[in-house]
């Protein structure tokens, strides 16, 4: 008469709608103690489930914490689900049902989170759209590089504190950069969400960054300095700082920006302010190998703060883009493969910045 299987089953419920969708439901386990014998049943036969009116008064505590098939956050905190009833499934007849005291049942118990539990989704993707990405203290703005109009994406992101060192990981179409509040590295969808990704592995106010063709992220303090960081998703080494070195301080003459063009080697290009009195602006370059910097070309009727520089490269037309911080001008020169460069011209009247940083998918051809 005793069973052989005994199924227990508690139904919690502590359901409250969710306006995000609906709430995660996923089994837990816990194991408690039967304390209460004779449990009164009323078995009628065959396969019948019974009702058991006394629930074990022991605390049930979970057996396999299921966090894989539940969010973290929405886990409900042990020891506050409470079985409300006891539902005894015995395959037999049964007048009365005994169980050895104690005797461990095992319930399998749904819950339903009263948190919002919906599957955190990925925020948009950027699309390697034609537009570039400015940032701008912490405000994300989409700018026409051909006719510099702009549209604003989003305000104050993150914690609000300066963005800058942005790049375009063309291996998930997000911009990272850091953010300077908590030197947190961050993702910026195409809608301007902002993700923490972790603290940043060195605590330099970086201000010149870019991602290459490979996944690795490129920064450095105006050319003081360089890191290269692993960006490639998935990989074992993501986060860490594959190398770095250091120059002179003060930096690389207001070096503002790196761009990686990819059909025109394994450099980062930017524009420094050229030493001496009315040589106005170099084209130069920092060597991904040679970890040097080098001057490519003196521009001496171009002048300004380029803060934000972009780049397009469809390996025969590779075309840097510099907006000039303090009128918003949007320069525009090519580089040829045969490493000759053309003059500056200009591409639009763009918005006048400060705080900046630029960004594009290198690869959309305009
Ligand atoms: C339950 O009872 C039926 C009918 O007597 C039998 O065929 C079946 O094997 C039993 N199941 C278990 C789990 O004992
Ligand atoms: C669930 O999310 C909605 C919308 O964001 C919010 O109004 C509600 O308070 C949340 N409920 C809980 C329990 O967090
Ligand atoms: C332009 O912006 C960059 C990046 O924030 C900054 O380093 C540079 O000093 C600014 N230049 C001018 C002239 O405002
Ligand atoms: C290269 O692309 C730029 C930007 O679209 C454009 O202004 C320029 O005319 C192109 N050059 C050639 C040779 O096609």
């Amino acid at each position: 008469m005793s069973p052989r299987s005994l199924l227990a089953i508690a139904s919690i419920a502590t359901l409250s709608g969710s306006a995000l969708g609906s709430p995660a439901v996923a089994a837990r386990h816990y194991t408690t103690t039967a304390l209460h014998t004779p449990l009164t049943t009323i078995c009628t036969g065959g396969d019948d489930s019974s009702s058991v009116s006394t629930a074990p008064t022991s605390e049930p505590h979970e057996t396999q914490p299921s966090s894989k098939d539940y969010p973290t956050t929405c886990l409900p905190s042990l020891g506050t689900t409470l079985i409300s009833t006891v539902t005894v499934t015995a395959n037999a007849t049964c007048a009365s049902l005994s169980l050895p005291i104690p005797s461990t049942v095992t319930i399998t118990a749904t819950v339903t989170a009263d948190k919002n539990c919906t599957a955190p989704t990925s925020p948009p993707a950027l699309q390697c759209d034609k537009y570039g990405y400015l940032i701008q203290h912490a405000d994300l703005i989409r700018v026409d590089l051909e006719t510099g109009s702009i549209k604003n994406i989003a305000q104050k992101i993150g914690d609000g504190s300066d963005i800058n060192g942005m790049g375009y990981n063309p291996l998930d179409n997000y911009l990272y950069a850091r953010q300077g509040g908590k030197n947190m590295l961050v993702r910026i969808a195409s809608d301007g969400t902002l993700t923490e990704v972790m603290k940043m592995p060195t605590n330099v106010g970086e201000y010149c960054g870019d991602i290459d063709d490979d996944g690795y992220y490129w920064y450095s303090t105006g050319g003081a300095d360089w890191q290269q960081m692993d960006l490639r998703p998935g990989s074992p080494t993501y986060g860490k700082l594959l190398g770095s070195g250091k120059f002179a301080a003060g930096g690389y003459r207001a070096l503002a920006d790196w761009v990686f063009l990819p059909s025109r080697g394994r450099y980062l290009y930017g524009f420094s302010r050229a030493t001496g009195s009315g040589r106005g602006t170099d084209l130069v370059r920092f060597g991904m190998d040679t970890h040097r910097f080098e001057t490519v070309r003196n521009y001496p009727t171009l002048s300004g703060g380029f803060g934000a520089a972009y780049g397009m490269d469809d390996g025969r037309n590779a075309t840097l883009f510099a907006s000039d911080n303090s009128s918003g001008f949007i320069w525009k020169i090519e580089l040829a493969a045969d490493g000759t460069t053309g003059q500056p011209i200009k591409s639009a009247n763009g918005p006048k910045t400060s705080s900046n940083d630029g960004a594009r998918c290198v690869r959309n051809i305009l």
